[in-house]
């Protein structure tokens, strides 16, 4: 896994030109206790960074934004607003951290800002040391500021003095699906609820791909879907989106950054992006949720590092597929939702990105098995079939599967540098 540096470089001398202090707060003076409003005009087009005059001073940006069509409101912070949300950015109030920087929990009012609904945040601050930077942040202004929907996380907010970036959203009680997930000790998800995530998050997928202005997602995998108290899922982590292809086009090109274990075959190969490869991820997640298993894990077998490589073959052969479904499911699941479940990742994980289904599919078919779940719930008594086999104990944790360049590659099992860290091997 090849982190290039030439990355951090390039996002140097985009810091050069940027935003000082003083036009932080002049910006906010003119802005003072109101939030960015925003006309609504459908005529006027989702902004793409290639809109932006400016892409290295914020403050062009906001006013580009500013005359956009959004239905967000976003707020402008300062840091020493942030520091008082977050009691300093203290340890005992961090959630995470990925790539970007940690990620701290915040509490906000209208005495931080006049007319803030009171509500916990959360408050993600830029590494200065780290890999991603002012690139990653306007990419989650542009696409979150512009985009709206109940399967994506609310942006409510920034703050950029400085060098510092800084990014406000709106709290997800239940954190990542990562942790829920693979958290040592972490209470097993029910099958309904790993459906009812799965669907959530196809619906934001979904939604994306048929915007006026199609996005590709680039980054999906356990740790950006978040979770509400009712295990709604919402994506998070737009810094790697795109917009889709236009006109006569039927890919982009791109250098290939995402996640190991998570990124399409032939966007490895080639650098071509299309919705597709979302599609090949989220058939990765779906069978993260149908195992329990990670996508990549150094410290399970050989045969077993690469969970697709290993499962995929199994998806469609009901013997097979009693032997990869977790165990932690205790085979409480409907064999016939589990059978469709297992058969739309195998379609999800298709080489060809031809056999793939679009994510406007694979909500039917989610929806679809959601409803066998209720009707097997609803009549309560009918027998579920028992899942037999032995139960593994074992579950192996390690630190999550951090973002990074991918360097082209005719393997899904890198074995560049990255992987081994990622895994402490
Ligand atoms: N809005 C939020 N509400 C609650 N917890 C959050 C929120 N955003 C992030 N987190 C927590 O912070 C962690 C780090 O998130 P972040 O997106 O920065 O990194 P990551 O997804 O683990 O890695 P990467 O940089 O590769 O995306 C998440 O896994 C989650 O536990
Ligand atoms: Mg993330």
């Amino acid at each position: 896994m090849a982190v290039t540096k030439n990355k951090k470089t390039s996002l140097t001398s985009l810091f050069l030109g940027c935003y000082k202090t003083k036009n932080a707060s002049r910006y906010e003076g003119e802005e003072k206790g109101k939030a960015m409003k925003i006309r609504t005009s459908p005529a006027i087009k989702r902004l793409s960074l290639s809109d932006i005059s400016d892409p290295s001073s914020p403050m062009s940006v906001m006013d580009d934004l500013s005359n956009s069509f959004t239905s967000q409101k976003l707020r402008m912070f300062t840091l020493s607003e942030l520091r008082v949300i977050t009691h300093n950015f203290s340890r005992s109030n961090m959630l995470g951290e990925g790539g970007f920087g940690p990620v701290y929990k915040g509490f906000i009012d209208d005495k931080v800002k006049p007319g803030l609904e009171a509500q916990p945040v959360a408050v993600k601050a830029l590494d200065l040391h780290g890999h991603q930077g002012h690139r990653e942040w306007l990419a989650e202004i542009l696409f979150l500021g512009q985009l709206s929907n109940k399967n994506l996380v609310k942006l409510i907010g920034f703050c950029c003095e400085e060098e510092q970036r800084v990014l406000v959203y709106e709290y997800m009680p239940r954190g990542s699906l990562e942790n829920q997930l693979f958290r040592r000790n972490s209470v097993a998800m029910s099958w309904g609820i790993r459906v009812k995530i799965a669907l959530g998050a196809a619906k934001g997928l979904a939604f994306l791909h048929e915007a006026e202005k199609p996005v590709i997602y680039r980054d999906f995998k356990t740790s950006n879907i978040l979770l509400d108290c009712n295990y709604n899922a919402k994506l998070s982590d737009f810094g790697l989106a795109k917009d889709g292809p236009e006109g006569e086009h039927t890919h982009v090109t791109t250098r290939v950054m995402g996640t190991q274990g998570y990124a399409a075959p032939e966007y490895i190969m080639t650098g071509h992006l299309t919705t597709m490869n979302d599609v090949y991820s989220f058939g990765v997640v779906l069978l993260e949720l149908i195992t329990g298993k990670r996508s990549v894990d150094n410290t399970r077998a050989r045969k077993e590092k690469s969970l697709v490589e290993w499962a995929r073959p199994m998806l469609r052969d009901q013997r097979k597929l009693d032997r990869i479904i977790d165990p932690r499911l205790e085979c409480q699941y409907k064999i016939e939702a589990a059978q469709a479940a297992a058969a739309l990742a195998f379609k999800c994980l298709s080489q060809n990105p031809k056999y793939r289904p679009t994510m406007s599919d694979v909500v039917k078919i989610l929806e679809s098995i959601q409803e066998v779940e209720t009707k097997e719930r609803d009549s309560n008594n009918k027998e579920t079939k028992k899942f037999v086999g032995k139960r593994n104990s074992r579950h192996h944790h390690r630190k999550g599967q951090k973002r990074v360049d991918i360097a082209y590659s005719d393997s899904l099992l890198y074995k560049e540098s990255r992987a081994k860290q990622n895994s402490g091997v």
